[in-house]
């Protein structure tokens, strides 16, 4: 009997075999086509002749660790003890499975925001919780009532996205206020807070959970380098948490994988002091500005994107075709790859709107865009 009896390829393994099949733009899985830092590669080429290719210590490269307490530090001023709070992961992935694995058992409800990110729910069944979904508003923002009616005194975790894949949306002041008065509210609840995309914002800056001290006794926050270095085949992220919380994960991760590729965490620990993150908005923010206003002579009616590297559309004008049919459609016949929003809400509702991720170089997104105001 299968454990994950719902669960098949997924959307994104589906779309990039469709794309190559039909030679497609691929704008559909999440991953940048540009190259990586020329310094980054360099660092790796040293550290390849050194002593670095033993297991690292598991729960992460010591200097590693340091740097990126330094990093949310310098982010958001918070002071982490490297060695009891901060964990380095096999990608943002790994590190939600082991957060879930650690705390959810059998029968214990997780809430999740819908669309979500699809590793979630997997995740909490195989840890034999049950995912409660609570739909966001049309507009991608939160609906506190709703998601307090689906809460009770023992509910287990609370999952959030932010910026949010795939809506392109992210909280602001007032869910963080929302959800200050929750956590208030539920005093066993745990958070898992998502911000695998939290050096990708545009207008507004990013409201991490780890400015908030109230919500860090009970909160887990997880990031990924894959998406902030543009490395994602690295598989490399890290989570933080309080040590009480800390200790439960690390006991998980210690089985799960022990420890992370050494080559990768040593380099990383040599590249995080010498770089900015906080540059990596305004290198995004061409991108999504290029890519809305090629598209806006389109029949695509472009909802707003204010951060991650997706761009979601409305093609209700151009087709009435149920969004995973469209998307086949868009890729063999119009040959770009998008995904669907419906396979993000559990009960697969469609709204006719498709994700474009425009993490792609500049001539990527001018030949898809091209392609894609052609459609009447
Ligand atoms: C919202 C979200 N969370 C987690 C992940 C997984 O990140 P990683 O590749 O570091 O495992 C992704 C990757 O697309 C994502 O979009």
């Amino acid at each position: 009997m299968s454990k994950l009896p719902h669960v098949g390829t997924t959307i994104f393994s589906v779309m990039s075999k469709l794309a190559l099949e039909h030679q497609a733009i691929n704008l559909a899985q999440g991953f940048p086509n540009f190259p990586v830092d020329e310094a980054l590669l360099k660092i790796y080429q040293e550290k390849l002749k050194q002593d670095v290719h033993q297991y690292a210590p598991m729960p992460g490269n010591t200097q590693l660790l340091n740097e990126i307490s330094k990093m949310i530090d310098q982010s958001y001023g918070r002071k982490l003890n490297p060695n009891d709070e901060v964990l380095v992961t096999a990608g943002a992935t790994e590190a939600i499975y082991a957060a879930i694995q650690a705390f959810v058992g059998t029968g214990d409800e997780v809430v999740v925001l819908d669309p979500a990110y699809d590793c979630y729910d997997p995740s909490i069944v195989l840890a034999g919780g049950k995912a409660i979904h609570v739909p966001l508003k049309n507009d991608f923002s939160v609906d506190w009532d709703l998601l307090r009616k689906h809460l009770h005194e023992n509910s287990k975790m609370l999952i959030i996205n932010n910026p949010h894949n795939p809506s392109g949306q992210i909280l602001f002041e007032k869910d963080l206020e929302a959800l200050h008065q929750l956590m208030k509210d539920f005093p066993k609840l745990i958070l898992l807070s998502d911000e695998v995309y939290e050096f990708i914002t545009f207008e507004k800056k990013h409201l991490s959970v780890n400015l908030y001290p109230s919500l860090l006794d009970r909160s887990i926050i997880v990031s990924s380098f894959g998406k902030t270095f543009h490395i994602t085949g690295w598989k490399m992220g890290y989570l933080v948490a309080p040590e009480a919380l800390m200790g439960e994960i690390k006991k998980v991760h210690q089985f799960l994988v022990f420890s992370v590729n050494s080559v990768a965490q040593s380099v990383l620990s040599e590249y995080l002091p010498t770089v900015d993150p906080t540059q990596l908005s305004a290198y995004y923010q061409e991108k999504r500005d290029l890519f809305r206003s090629l598209l806006a002579s389109s029949k695509f009616k472009l909802l707003p994107c204010e951060g991650s590297y997706f761009q979601v559309v409305d093609y209700s004008g151009l087709s009435d075709m149920p969004d995973v049919e469209f998307v086949r459609e868009l890729t063999i016949t119009y040959g770009v790859a998008a995904i669907p929003l419906s396979v993000f809400h559990e009960d697969g509702k469609d709204l006719k709107l498709i994700r474009f991720c425009f993490a792609k170089d500049d001539e990527t997104l001018i030949k898809a865009c091209e392609k894609l105001c052609k459609i009447h």
